[in-house]
């Protein structure tokens, strides 16, 4: 099975006052359809921003080295992003509130992004936000009308897995999606990769806490000062850690 997204020698450095930071270095990985990896390491290693690199949401301030294909499409330029994003790319932001529009109610940012991105009409969009979201664990109805400072932090990742589930997004990549989360939340968080898994996407799951990759991912790749330094691969995503 050809991967889904692939990095070769993925470099990162952000422009600042003083001086580069250089971000990540040297960063090859290869996912397929399927494939939970994992991504360890302590504050700061570049974990989020090679993230961001694989979504396209770097800021302007990034200098990208190497190379990324995503879905076959091999990124040249900021704009070939353009119609990956949504389709084939979603990121899961370390902090949801910011990832959604905090005057548009949960069910019409879901369904906003049928519309543009899948090009259905709205009655269309709309019963298909509603089963997005009921699928990611968010059946209630009040909830689904909710406007973001309305829902827990929970909720609001439900909020984005419901657009990745609607959109069927290829990859997800999901930044510490569970950090802030009690265990009964991230374990239904957890399960819902589980279920983006047997739907064929692929997810990158960034996150401080060797324990939650357990019995989740296949590979596990860990980052220091920008770099892999380890790799573990576990074809049954068993004993992950
Ligand atoms: N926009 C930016 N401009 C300049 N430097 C940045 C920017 N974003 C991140 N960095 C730097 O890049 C490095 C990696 O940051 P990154 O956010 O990727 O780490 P992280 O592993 O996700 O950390 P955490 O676990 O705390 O979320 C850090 O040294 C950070 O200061
Ligand atoms: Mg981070």
């Amino acid at each position: 099975m050809s991967p889904i997204c692939e990095a070769m020698g993925l470099g990162v450095t952000y422009s600042a006052e003083s001086a580069p930071v250089c971000a990540l270095t040297g960063i090859d990985l290869s996912l397929r359809p399927g494939e939970i990896w994992g991504v360890l390491g302590p504050s700061g290693s570049g974990k989020s921003t090679l993230g961001l690199a694989l979504a396209g949401l770097l800021p302007e301030t990034a200098r990208i080295t190497g190379s990324i294909t995503l879905a076959g499409h091999r990124i040249g330029r900021p704009a070939d992003w353009d119609s990956l994003r949504g389709r084939v790319v979603t990121y899961v932001s370390q902090e949801p509130g910011l990832a959604l529009n905090p005057v548009l109610r949960a069910v019409t940012q879901v369904r906003d992004s049928g519309l543009c991105a899948l090009g259905m009409n709205r009655k269309d969009a709309d019963r298909a936000a509603r089963q997005a979201l009921e699928r990611a664990g968010l059946v209630n109805h009040d909830l689904q009308q909710a406007y973001p400072h309305e829902l827990s932090g929970g909720q609001r990742q439900r909020v984005l897995l419901a657009r990745a589930f609607l959109l069927g997004s290829q990859l997800v990549v999901a930044d510490e999606p569970t950090s802030a989360l009690d265990a009964v939340a991230q374990s239904e968080i957890l399960r819902l990769f589980v279920e983006l898994r047997a739907s064929g996407s692929a997810v990158l799951l960034i996150t401080h806490n060797p324990a939650i990759l357990r019995g989740l991912a296949q590979q596990t790749v860990r980052i220091e000062c920008g770099r892999i330094v380890s790799r573990s691969s576990l074809p049954n995503g068993e004993g992950a850690a």
